[in-house]
Formats: structure tokens, sequence, C-alpha cells
């Protein structure tokens, strides 16, 4: 198997957890599953991946319960794989992204600089079809609270701004058949540690004892319009 056919299989899921990882060093980071969790509509209808609309903010909460993510249908494939490094400058393959035309990508909301992520009450981060005064970059995710710029067509490398490593990447296992899509895993500097050990307060409030509950069954993405409040431009 090719080395880009191989990490699509990881990023497809077919790739069993535990399995070698060919032409992956040591010491670089590898795909880590958590469980399979199919991505439906607010009524819970799987998810097609033609029917996602392009550039339109959406969110879901993978793999806990309290963990935002974004899901962007680019409007074009990126079929282009990255090769990225997390803050401690581990390398790893970003595969592209994935659905019918290959346009879909996911990766988590929450700030790889100082954990700002996507609350019901407002958003400082998210995607940007446009340019903004406060930033030259067009097709970025933005986060408005030091202005830190990701490029979600680049496995989430960082283009502008503080923030130290990619956002850690979704990945998301695609059925031509039905169309549907699953959230199976993640890929790259995982903050969640961090973000349940700053927001402990919080997401205690929010969530209960079921903010560190696994996302698993199905999961409703809505658009962050729906979710949230109010959303911070910058
Ligand atoms: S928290 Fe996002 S740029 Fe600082």
């Amino acid at each position: 198997m090719e080395r880009r056919e191989f990490m699509r299989a990881c990023a497809l899921g077919v790739v069993a957890a535990g399995a070698a990882l060919p032409g992956v060093v040591q010491g670089e980071v590898e795909p880590r599953m958590y469980g399979r969790a199919r991505l439906t509509d607010a009524g819970g209808a799987p998810l097609k991946s033609r029917e996602i609309p392009a550039d339109t903010n959406l969110i879901f909460h993978y793999p806990f319960a309290a963990t935002p993510c974004f899901l962007l249908n680019l409007g074009r494939p990126v079929r282009q794989p990255a090769r990225l490094k997390t803050a401690d400058a581990k390398a790893y393959e970003w595969p592209g992204g994935v659905g019918a035309h290959s346009s879909i990508v996911a990766y988590s909301a929450i700030c790889s600089h100082r954990l700002t992520y996507p609350t019901r009450d407002i958003s400082f981060i998210s995607y940007r079809e446009e340019r903004t005064p406060t930033s030259r970059h067009a097709r970025v995710i933005h986060c408005c609270s030091e202005h830190s710029q990701y490029d979600p067509a680049g496995g989430a490398k960082v283009l502008a701004g503080p923030a130290p490593q990619p956002l850690a990447a979704i990945l998301l296992e695609h059925d031509p058949a039905g169309d549907e899509l699953w959230a199976v895993g993640t890929l790259g500097g995982e903050m969640f540690n961090d973000f349940f050990a700053k927001f402990e307060f919080r997401l205690a409030i929010e969530h209960g004892a079921a903010a560190r509950r696994p996302a698993e069954g199905a999961i409703p993405v809505v658009e962050l319009a729906q979710f949230c409040r109010q959303q911070v431009k910058c």
C-alpha cells in the first residue's frame, strides 16, 4: 500500500487500532482512535457529505461530550496530504479531505494557543471565507483571541498568530455507498487534558459529570450560528 493510501486508510478508519504504521519514524504522532460515532443532522438523520453546505461553520462534539469540533465542506477537493508538526516537534501527515468530493474536513475547535473554544454563549473562533481587517488570509479558521489563523485545507497548519501547533484533526470515515460520515479518532496535538483542566468549573456547570463522556453512537452536527448565541468577528 502506498504511503498516501495508507494514511487515507488510517483516516478512513480501516486500519486496525494498534497496527504498525509503515513509513512513520519513531517519535512521530500516530492516529488516535476513539469510539466510532455517526454524524447526523439535528433531527438524528445521517449526515450526507453531498448535502453539507460549503463554507459553513458546522459544529459537533467529539471525542468527548464537551469537546467541540468544526466540520467544514471546503467546496473543493482537498486531496493533498499535509506534513505537520506538533508543538513538541513530532511530525505527522494529515491525509486530506473525505466525502464524495474529498472536500470535507474536521478539526478540534479548541485553539492550540490558549484553548479558546466555542460555547453556547459566545465564540471567538470560527471559519472565515473572506479576508477581514485583521487577516490577510481568506478561508481560514480564525481565533479572535490573539488572531491565530489555521488553514483548514492544509491540516489546520498555523498561518499566523501565536498558536504553537495546528488544530488537532478529527479523523472521519466516509461510506461511499450511503454517503454517510463517522468520526473515528484524532490526529495531531490533542489539547483535551489541558482543556478539561483549565475549564473544569465551567464544564461542570455546563455538562455536569458528562463532560468527559465519550461521544459515541450518533452525534448531532449543527450550524455554529444555531449552537452559539454570539459569534465574535474580527
Ligand atoms: S487563544 Fe486562540 S489565538 Fe490565543
